[in-house]
């Protein structure tokens, strides 16, 4: 089975787009989002791209604020602070990596926790691990809304992460433990890593790299989710981390890409908009 995490994006857009039309009644306004993209690197801008068209499908305002790659690091945390301090901006993302010049933990910090769609502030971060009601980081909440999708029930099942990082591989480790899997992080420096992924019901590979998971690390009836965004060496296309063709013959559930996980990191961007505004309005 191919887990079509574009199908299951459109469904939850469709039904966000009448809450917001609801919310609007109520509140006399919709959410508002602003993206900052520093920089012209061509991966961050296509992402932000997608995330002010999700946004404006399902009504969501939206504006992208771009920066010069050598704006200096206190006028983007001016930048920054200026939008914590306007109350009709309901979510603030910046859009990561930063230019080297400029330290992505201090802007991340600066960014008033209540308008942190991406859940990346410490004291959302802090939340997630005590298990605290908080914003969800987009990705690894799309990875289990996908495994939902799919039917599959994470409870007791051993589920292995390749991957470690802020964004996506500590989190969705976090978020998988607390829907009772057995969880096991692997990362560049694990022994037998092919031993370990193979021992995986999930097997969530976050790493970056084209063919990194190959058929011989997975377990046959496995699900596998996807999270890799590559240029296929080969023909140029969008590639994965995991060799599609291959792998779909062994597991019972993949993620293609695209199509797979990208659609559910933008479409719970959406709702994660949706929620830091309910959030704002209930404060008032
Ligand atoms: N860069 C890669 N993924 C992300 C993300 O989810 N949010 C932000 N802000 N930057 C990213």
């Amino acid at each position: 089975m191919i887990i079509k995490g574009k199908e299951l994006s459109v469904s939850i857009k469709d039904a966000l787009k009448v809450r917001v039309s609801v919310l609007n009644d109520q509140y006399g306004r919709t959410p508002n989002l602003v993206v900052i993209l520093v920089g012209d690197d061509p991966g961050s801008v296509s992402y932000v791209t997608g995330k002010a068209k999700a946004a404006t499908e399902v009504g969501i305002r939206n504006t992208t604020i771009r920066r010069e790659a050598t704006i200096t690091e206190s006028e983007l945390l001016e930048l920054v602070d200026e939008l914590n301090n306007d109350d009709d901006v309901d979510g603030i993302l910046v859009q990561l990596p930063l230019p080297k010049h400029i330290d992505e933990n201090k802007v991340i910090a600066a960014i008033s926790p209540e308008k942190d769609v991406d859940a990346f502030h410490p004291m959302n971060v802090a939340k997630l691990w005590l298990k605290q009601p908080c914003i969800l980081p987009c990705t690894p909440k799309g990875i289990i809304k996908l495994l939902h999708f799919a039917g599959v029930d994470i409870a007791g099942k051993e589920a292995v992460v390749i991957g470690r990082s802020n964004i996506v591989g500590q989190p969705v480790a976090k978020l998988l433990l607390d829907a009772n899997a057995t969880v096991t992080v692997a990362h560049s420096k694990t022994k037998n890593l092919a031993e370990v992924a193979r021992r995986a019901d999930i097997l969530v590979v976050a790493v970056g790299r084209e063919r990194f998971v190959t058929a011989d690390m997975i377990k046959p009836g496995a699900v596998v989710i996807d999270v890799g965004v590559n240029r296929d060496s080969r023909n140029g296309k969008l590639c994965g981390d995991v060799d599609f063709e291959e792998a779909q013959n062994v597991a019972a559930a993949i993620t293609p890409v695209p199509g797979g996980v990208g659609p559910m990191t933008i479409t719970c961007l959406m709702e994660n908009t949706v929620e830091v505004f309910v959030n704002r309005m209930n404060k008032k």
